[in-house]
């Protein structure tokens, strides 16, 4: 049997990390064999790509950063994500190609026609079953980020940066409701994990 595919995708300071981790041992409390997981990243090579798409020294051009992306999944897809796929465990993966929808799209604005070949050339039979969108007005979301003393490329970015990444993660929830659910993540943490548990609930009767 082979597992299932859950993403988890927001701008920076909706509280991903936190609501990983703990989704991550819901499972594992459910028996679930669980792979946590991350993008850009989660293999050796795949984190060096993440270190050059998120330090680099010099300018990245987006087709660049489009395709470095897509050169880590790859990376990631092929040793990491389809081999535990395939040995029945679940993968719990922090970002997949909504994010590049989001940021390299609606953030830097390349064409979503470019980016769609890409997904399909690289994952074409792949798609989660499940992603959790975590939304929160940009203002509130960089708030909670200031003071985390780390500053990579992407966090240097405007405002009105994120407020087009966020609004085409709404476009993507919008346009695919049964796969994505969207948490209001300017909720208490006990609300926002509550709601977790029902969207946990309903995916793993429904599913
Ligand atoms: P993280 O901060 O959630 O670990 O993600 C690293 C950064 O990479 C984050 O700012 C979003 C960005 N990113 C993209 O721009 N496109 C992508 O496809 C992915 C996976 C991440």
């Amino acid at each position: 049997m082979t597992g299932r595919f859950i993403t988890v995708e927001g701008i920076e300071g909706v509280g991903k990390s936190t609501n990983l981790q703990w989704l991550a041992q819901r499972l594992r409390a459910r028996g679930i064999d669980v792979l946590l997981t991350r993008e850009p990243g989660g293999t050796p090579l795949a984190e060096q790509l993440r270190e050059v798409l998120l330090h680099a020294e010099e300018r990245v051009p987006p087709v660049a950063e489009l395709l470095l992306m897509f050169a880590a999944r790859a990376v990631h897809l092929e040793n990491q994500i389809r081999p535990a796929l395939a040995a029945g465990r679940w993968v719990l993966c922090d970002r997949f190609t909504d994010a590049t929808r989001a940021y390299q799209g609606g953030g830097r604005g390349e064409a979503h026609d470019r980016i769609e070949q890409l997904a399909d050339w690289v994952h074409g039979d792949l798609a989660p079953a499940l992603t959790v969108l975590l939304d929160a007005p940009v203002e509130v979301a960089l708030a909670r980020t200031r003071g985390r003393g780390s500053d990579d490329r992407f966090e240097r970015e405007s405002i009105a940066f994120f407020g087009r990444v966020r609004e085409a993660y709404l476009g993507i929830a919008a346009r695919e409701p049964a796969r994505v659910v969207t948490v209001d993540a300017t909720a208490p943490l006990a609300e926002v994990q509550h709601r977790l548990e029902q969207v946990l609930d309903h995916f793993i009767e429904f599913s």
